[in-house]
């Protein structure tokens, strides 16, 4: 009687139910498991299906590159939003130069003739990927400046917001600002 109780008693406490010899767990065979050993290098020559090339010297290399990335929308307002992350600390919130450090360290202004007219989408890319003097880089982690916070893609929508989103952002804030 005494022992019947005690197995009743166990067979209600899990933890010691699992203890029991006879206990298997389907978790414990003998197979790799997520997250352990080594993670295996990418075959040699393999691409990432979902990427886009990344192979590009420097900026300079990158000026005629075509901009895979359509205007769309959506496109500008992802970019707007890793703008105002990203870029606004040193170029302003709508891209005016109008930070309090824009005239301190140069960053100039994005809305102007000069970036929207006569830099292509490509050097603008090779901008935000490679750095430039002062600026640094968003898409290599080159020298101490350097970092690659921004995917290919996402650079590509910070270009599409500086040619088709920036001005009018621009515009509208020196409006507001002058009321
Ligand atoms: C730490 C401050 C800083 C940040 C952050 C920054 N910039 Fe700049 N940027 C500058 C300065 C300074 C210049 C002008 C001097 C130079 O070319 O380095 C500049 C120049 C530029 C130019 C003109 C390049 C040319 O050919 O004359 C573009 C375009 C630009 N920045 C875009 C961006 C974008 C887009 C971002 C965000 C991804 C960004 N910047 C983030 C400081 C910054």
């Amino acid at each position: 009687m005494k022992i019947k109780s005690v197995i009743v008693a166990s067979m209600m406490m899990p933890a010691v139910a699992m203890a029991w010899p006879w206990s298997t767990d389907m978790m414990n065979q003998p197979n790799i498991k997520p997250q352990e050993g080594a993670m295996l290098d990418f075959p040699e020559r393999s691409i990432p299906i979902a990427g886009m090339p990344t192979q590009i010297a420097d900026r300079e290399a990158s000026r005629n590159i075509k901009n895979p990335v359509q205007a769309t929308a959506e496109s500008v307002n992802t970019g707007r939003t890793l703008f105002k992350i990203y870029c606004a600390a040193c170029h302003g919130q709508t891209g005016a130069a109008e930070s309090p450090v824009s005239s301190k360290i140069g960053a100039i202004a994005l809305n102007d003739d000069y970036v929207q007219d006569s830099l292509t989408e490509g050097w603008l890319w090779g901008t935000i990927t490679f750095g430039s003097y002062v600026m640094p880089a968003y898409g290599v982690p080159q020298g101490k400046r350097g970092s690659n916070d921004l995917t290919v893609e996402e650079r590509w929508h910070v270009v599409n917001y500086m040619k088709h989103g920036l001005v009018k952002d621009a515009a509208a804030a020196t409006k507001t600002a002058a009321k």
